[in-house]
């Protein structure tokens, strides 16, 4: 049993210079991805951290590793003044009622031969011990509270007989059945009709205050972000690039990777001018060198090329990785 490391009791989540290296197939000689790269970050009890960037930059990456998923390559994870990195076993198995996953696609993680209700049967008797009438009761209760009414109906249907937005509120009722503290959200509406996308983040916002919930919320989307997050981080080739809270990063943003982001968004203002820049993913071998969005970036010099900015506190809460940010005039240059 790992000891508890003192902590401040208000941070559920603490990681502390992450790192996750895949194998790359097909070469001779052993060769590495590092698609997270010493990410550092914080989610205090209660708080959702809103997790942005383009395809590919390490979103649900460094989700998997949050809930154990997936184990780190290096750095450290303290959940609730714990350790996790090295679970396995027992210690892992109870992880799993601390924090849970709910992931793109309702119906990939669903068992279609199950029914609704045998979905969130199994782990309220053996994470929360219920049985006889309280377990029916509580499965009701649950059902409840994630707008999958009514009741007595939804319990005897399948997978398929939902919609998908229900399906994605019994996916929330799967995780919520083991009582956690905190939840990985992977672009958990992506999938999902326009229409009741809202309603699922709704959802997710009252869990969050009805239960205290904290959340890693990942997705493509800058307005959803800026809803249900109360900061924004956002990553680009496994870096994080800024990170600031929501309404702040919103009305300026100070990385001209975020201000290519919301330039991208319907209905900015952003002025950024990036005309020249190549669509070319980011470079994600192991010791690459300098900023990831260096080759993108209108700003971009030699010494961006070369070496990897630090992550600079440029107003309260407000950090900032970019070699062109100056402290003095508060601007890009
Ligand atoms: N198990 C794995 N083995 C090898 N490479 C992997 C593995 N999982 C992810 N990768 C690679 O790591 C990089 C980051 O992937 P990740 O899925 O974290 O990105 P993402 O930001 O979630 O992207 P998206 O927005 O498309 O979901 C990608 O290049 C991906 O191919
Ligand atoms: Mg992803």
């Amino acid at each position: 049993m790992k000891e508890a490391v003192l902590h401040d009791s208000s941070i559920l989540v603490d990681v502390k210079d992450l790192v996750i290296k895949f194998p790359v197939r097909g070469h001779r000689e052993k060769k590495f991805i590092t698609p997270v790269d010493k990410v550092s970050l914080q989610i205090k009890k209660g708080e959702v951290l809103a997790l942005v960037g383009e395809s590919g930059s390490g979103k649900t990456t460094i989700g998997r590793a949050l809930v154990r998923l997936l184990k780190p390559t290096e750095g450290n994870i303290v959940v609730n003044g714990n350790e996790i990195n090295d679970y396995k076993g027992k210690e892992l198995k109870n992880y799993r009622q601390v924090a849970q996953m709910i992931f793109q696609d309702p119906f990939g993680s669903l068992n279609p031969v199950k029914t609704i209700e045998s979905h969130v049967t199994f782990p309220l008797k053996k994470h929360q011990g219920f049985k006889g009438k309280e377990l029916s009761e509580k499965i009701s209760e649950l059902l409840v509270q994630v707008g999958l009414t009514p009741v007595n109906e939804i319990r005897k249907k399948y997978p398929h007989e939902l919609s998908g937005g229900q399906r994605q509120r019994l996916a929330i009722a799967r995780a919520l059945a083991v009582n956690p503290q905190f939840i990985v959200a992977d672009e958990p509406t992506s999938m999902l009709d326009v229409s009741i996308r809202a309603g699922i983040l709704q959802l997710m916002n009252v869990l969050k205050r009805e239960l205290n919930l904290s959340y890693l919320y990942i997705t493509h989307d800058l307005a959803s972000a800026r809803y249900f997050g109360d900061r924004i981080m956002v990553l680009y080739g496994g870096k994080v690039m800024e990170i600031a809270e929501s309404k702040q990063l919103i009305k300026k943003p100070l990385n001209p990777y975020t201000q290519l982001l919301l330039a991208a968004t319907p209905g900015s203002e952003s002025q950024i001018n990036l005309t020249d820049m190549s669509n070319e993913p980011p470079d994600l071998t192991e010791g690459r060198l300098g900023c990831p969005f260096a080759h993108r970036c209108p700003l971009a010099t030699d010494v961006c090329k070369e070496t990897m900015p630090s992550l600079n506190e440029t107003n309260q809460g407000h950090f900032v990785a970019c070699h062109h940010w100056k402290a003095g005039t508060g601007s890009l240059s």
